[in-house]
């Protein structure tokens, strides 16, 4: 890994990057337990274990200080009525935030804390999301004609904690209805409070 000042191109092309450490590939098959409805998962990894989105990482020592960085392709798609989206996460260490720079196509950020708070904000084009320590995070292409692509960057101490969401969901789910994307409540939502 680099220790010394370098710089890198957002090329958009079939490798987004002009140069990365590692790319991530996310199908349908890392994604099970993820999606609302279950028959509509099973029935779509039958016909084909589809790619759903790949991150490519511009790596740095996971220590304070150090800002890793890279670019997330979200390809388009539908389970059932839930739009395509990635796992969503916490950051293990919950006092730190990231920056998304929205690059091509249309989505959203669907966003909660621990304390029951939630917010969804705009991932367009030159759109800028500040996720703040505590929120779990989810992007959400809410196109089916084209990828989204975003830029982010947070605290090389922050890891990622995915059991949580895993285990209890999102409060909220995006979804196609009368061809609009919609926010509803997620009826398969956990409360970890409730929870035996
Ligand atoms: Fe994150």
């Amino acid at each position: 890994m680099k220790d010394h000042p370098f710089s890198f191109q957002v090329t958009l092309a079939d490798e987004p990057l002009s140069a990365y450490d590692n790319r991530i590939q996310r199908r349908l098959s890392n994604m099970r337990g993820i999606f609302s409805d279950s028959a509509a998962f099973e029935a779509l990894i039958q016909a084909e274990d589809r790619l759903m989105y790949e991150v490519y990482e511009i790596k740095r020592p996971e220590v304070a200080g150090e800002l890793p960085n890279g670019l997330t392709v979200l390809y388009p798609g539908l389970v059932g009525e839930e739009f395509f989206m990635t796992k969503g996460h916490f950051h293990k260490v919950l006092e730190t935030g990231e920056w998304y720079y929205g690059l091509r196509g249309e989505g959203v950020m669907v966003m909660e804390t621990p304390e029951g708070d939630w917010a969804v904000e705009p991932l367009r084009p030159n759109g800028v999301v500040y996720v703040p320590p505590r929120w779990a995070h989810r992007t959400v292409n809410t196109r089916l004609d084209a990828n989204l692509v975003f830029y982010w960057v947070y605290p090389g101490d922050a890891g990622h904690d995915y059991g949580t969401i895993e285990t209890q969901g999102f409060r909220k789910l995006v979804v196609q209805r009368g061809g609009q994307p919609v926010v509803i409540d997620n009826p398969r939502w956990l409360n970890p409070e409730k929870r035996t």
